[in-house]
């Protein structure tokens, strides 16, 4: 199995500019008090808890597992190198937030069953589950043609995937999180050569060279797109 390592890694996704705003998306869905519990599943560098738990200068630090260890170097959070569903298992902790930011797409469906099974019984009382992903009728980032086809396969993969979350939560509210990102050609080309995006993990490097060429005749200098998030957000009564 081929882990995604740079997705959070020097990209739009780890900017300031991000974090900010996807913290003013979370504000309209959650109060941050000092004593809120928060854990982050699928975390990747930790940037989003980390910020919070700055921010809020929380009593308790965040949460963030995720299955592959990237050196965190925060001491503002706890990090945990485990696969989810393990760690979700063994726990004996309660949350008042808990956050799947494009993660839950890693999971198979026997696996998302169990997951938001047990994160709801991980809740407190009117603690919530934001789940965000790509919505594969809401897609603008640039792509090349064979990684276009990866990703609409994928999200297509997702529909069901949502599907199947909104049976499991039953209660929830559809947000929508949106962020302009303007980026440099070439950034985004570096990005695509690090492979920051799970479906580009399986093509050879003379498959993304030649997508890299494409994008070098499709796209002007600065690209300028909208990254779309279609988030669940459940609330335990
Ligand atoms: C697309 S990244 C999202 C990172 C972060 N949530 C964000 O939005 O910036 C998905 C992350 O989920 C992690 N992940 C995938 N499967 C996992 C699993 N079974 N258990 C824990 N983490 C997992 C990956 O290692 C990766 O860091």
């Amino acid at each position: 199995m081929k882990y995604l390592k740079n997705w959070d890694h020097n990209t739009w996704l780890s900017s300031r500019k991000y974090i900010l705003s996807f913290h003013k998306f979370l504000k309209g869905e959650i109060k941050f008090k000092k004593k809120i519990k928060i854990l982050d599943i699928g975390c990747g560098r930790g940037k989003i808890i980390s910020f919070l738990s700055k921010k809020y200068k929380l009593n308790f630090y965040p949460i963030g597992v995720d299955i592959i260890n990237h050196k965190i170097k925060d001491s503002r959070i706890k990090f945990i190198r485990k696969e989810a569903v393990d760690y979700l298992k063994n726990t004996k902790n309660y949350f008042d937030l808990i956050i799947f930011k494009q993660s839950i797409h890693f999971f198979s469906k026997q696996k998302i069953k169990q997951i938001i099974n047990i994160s709801k019984k991980a809740l407190n009382k009117n603690g919530k589950i934001i789940i965000c992903t790509l919505n594969v009728s809401d897609i603008s980032i640039p792509t090349f043609s064979l990684f276009k086809t990866e990703l609409y396969k994928s999200l297509k993969k997702d529909k069901t995937n949502i599907n199947l979350l909104k049976k499991l939560l039953k209660n929830y509210k559809i947000k929508t999180f949106k962020f302009k990102v303007e980026i440099n050609k070439e950034d985004y080309i570096r990005m695509l050569k690090k492979r920051y995006i799970s479906c580009l993990l399986k093509f050879s490097k003379k498959e993304i060279q030649i997508g890299v060429n494409e994008i070098r005749k499709k796209y002007r200098k600065k690209i300028i797109f909208y990254d779309r998030l279609l988030c669940l957000v459940y609330k335990k009564r």
